[in-house]
């Protein structure tokens, strides 16, 4: 292993015009290639290695990779690693193995000299010391950095024009995106095997994009009667205002969307699957086929099912929403939603989203990449429990109905079985018992949290006519929500544990 130990005096000098940037000239000590590993002295020449170290050290690449085509953004936190691999792999592959990623490079000092000759106030410190010049930026850390920035800075106008017209690759503002978010749309994307996602404040507003985006106004869209009653809310109160009609079609209703699309200009089909909360299942690919002969687009809400589940674009959907508040973060902890689908649609999505904003802060952006590394963990061992708890509750004398498309008793059990690897967390179900019954049984439980939202690794439990519906009697007898339903979201306790505490919870009613 090589340790090359540079002073910052040695490093920075300011032939650079006084300028303040990457374009800083590095000059290094006069035993600093003696330091190095002797493959890596006999295959780089002193410039080219002093370009690969200070490629790792410095704030930004030795050598600025330029995007070519504006699609590929990001820099510095990976790209200067890369750099530095590369141009070592360049120069010889044994020294890239051998000498090069194992180099530590000495933290600069608090002030570098050129921080001392420009920033000659505590004032100026303040603002600017250990940041701006040799900020080391960390390409060996595992986890992906949280960027907590609102914008980017370029060195001169010329990066400017030159990220402008697609031949820089950098980030301008945090609105129109940010490192970490860019890592989180990318994993995103990889589980949808979409081409792009776009990673907002909330699944709702994932909604409201996607739908301002893509619907135009006086356009018809196409929805079902069970969905998350915010949205239907959105969809009712606001899409008109925009002139825009909408056809309500039940789940399992194929001749209802036919009808539809025949006598309409339908844009968008607009689904949920599973639904909320009956988790009635709908034929991704007959609907994408039906939607698509008729030049309307098929848009997935697939927040019960999690990439895990059920891969909604492989089966013809243009485009799929998730809440990631739920499955896809996972930890009760944070509010997100993304729209992944076609570059082409997601772009418009993307373009809408930075003008209007709701943006995904940064640090939520980490924690629902952190939830992630563990989404396929968790939803395999929710999907286990709650197959079991629902096949334990359909035979329970207190239950009177189970809905879970994991059951052949659900209405769309055959479907549920074609596309989806598994059925999901959430098993809703009505207690043989009124209203004050399934209260008492709710307030009996001990191991669920009597709270709105699913998908996290805490299990929660909700009786919707109270959570959701409370203020709308009329509402609740239009969509079938009745007092005795109970929506339970397991999470990754012990199935005998969650058991226990429902036998507990039913025998006191
Ligand atoms: C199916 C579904 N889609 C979208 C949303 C809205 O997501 P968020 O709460 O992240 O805004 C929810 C919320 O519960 C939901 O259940």
């Amino acid at each position: 292993m090589a340790t090359v130990s540079l002073t910052p005096q040695a490093v920075f000098s300011t032939d650079t015009g006084g300028v303040l940037g990457s374009a800083t000239i590095l000059r290094f000590p006069p035993n600093f290639v003696r330091q190095l590993s002797t493959k890596a002295r006999r295959n780089c020449s002193n410039i080219g290695v002093a370009q690969i170290v200070a490629a790792a050290w410095s704030d930004r690449p030795a050598a600025r990779p330029h995007s070519g085509g504006g699609g590929g953004r990001g820099r510095g936190v990976v790209s200067s690693h890369a750099a530095a691999a590369s141009a070592a792999a360049a120069a010889s592959p044994a020294a890239e193995a051998s000498a090069i990623p194992n180099a530590k490079v000495a933290q600069p000092s608090a002030v570098t000299l050129a921080e001392r000759n420009l920033l000659g106030s505590d004032a100026s410190l303040a603002v600017h010391a250990g940041e701006r010049l040799g900020r080391r930026i960390a390409t060996d850390a595992i986890t992906t950095p949280v960027v907590n920035t609102s914008a980017y800075w370029f060195n001169n106008s010329q990066e400017l024009i030159d990220f402008k017209e697609g031949r820089h690759s950098s980030f301008e503002y945090g609105r129109y995106g940010n490192p970490t978010t860019e890592a989180l749309e990318k994993k995103m994307s990889a589980l949808e095997k979409a081409e792009s996602t776009v990673f907002v404040a909330s699944g709702m507003y994932a909604s409201v994009a996607m739908l301002s985006a893509l619907v135009p106004a006086g356009g018809h869209i196409v929805t079902t009667t069970d969905c998350y009653r915010k949205t239907r809310i959105y969809m009712e109160t606001e899409l008109p205002k925009r002139g825009i009609s909408m056809t309500v079609i039940k789940p399992a209703d194929m001749d209802a969307l036919q009808n539809a699309l025949d006598n309409n200009n339908v844009s968008l089909f607009f689904t949920e699957t599973p639904t909320n909360p009956f988790l009635r299942c709908i034929d991704i690919e007959l609907v994408s086929n039906m939607c698509h002969s008729k030049g309307a687009l098929l848009c997935i809400d697939s927040t019960f099912a999690s990439p895990i589940n059920q891969k909604a674009l492989t089966l013809g959907a243009d485009l799929v929403i998730h809440s990631a508040t739920k499955y896809i973060a996972g930890h009760n902890d944070v509010i997100g939603g993304c729209v992944s689908g076609r570059d082409e649609l997601v772009s418009k999505v993307r373009i809408y989203h930075h003008v209007v904003g709701g943006v995904l802060n940064p640090n939520a952006a980490y924690l629902i990449l952190r939830g992630m590394k563990t989404l396929h963990l968790r939803v395999q061992c929710q999907n286990n429990t709650a197959l079991r708890m629902a096949q334990f509750l359909e035979e329970h004398p207190k239950i009177a109905r189970v809905y879970y498309p994991g059951l052949p008793s659900h209405p769309e059990h055959h479907i549920a079985k074609s596309q989806m690897t598994g059925f999901g967390g959430v098993v809703s179900f009505e207690v043989a018992g009124d209203f004050d019954a399934t209260r008492t049984f709710i307030d009996s439980v001990k191991i669920p949290y009597h709270a709105p939202s699913f998908g996290g690794c805490e299990s929660i439990i909700d009786q919707p006519a109270i959570m959701s519906y409370w203020d709308s009697k009329e509402q609740r007898d239009i969509y079938g929500i009745k007092d005795n339903l109970i929506r339970f979201s397991i999470g990754v306790e012990d199935f005998e544990d969650l058991k226990n505490d429902l036998v507990q919870a039913l025998a006191k009613i």
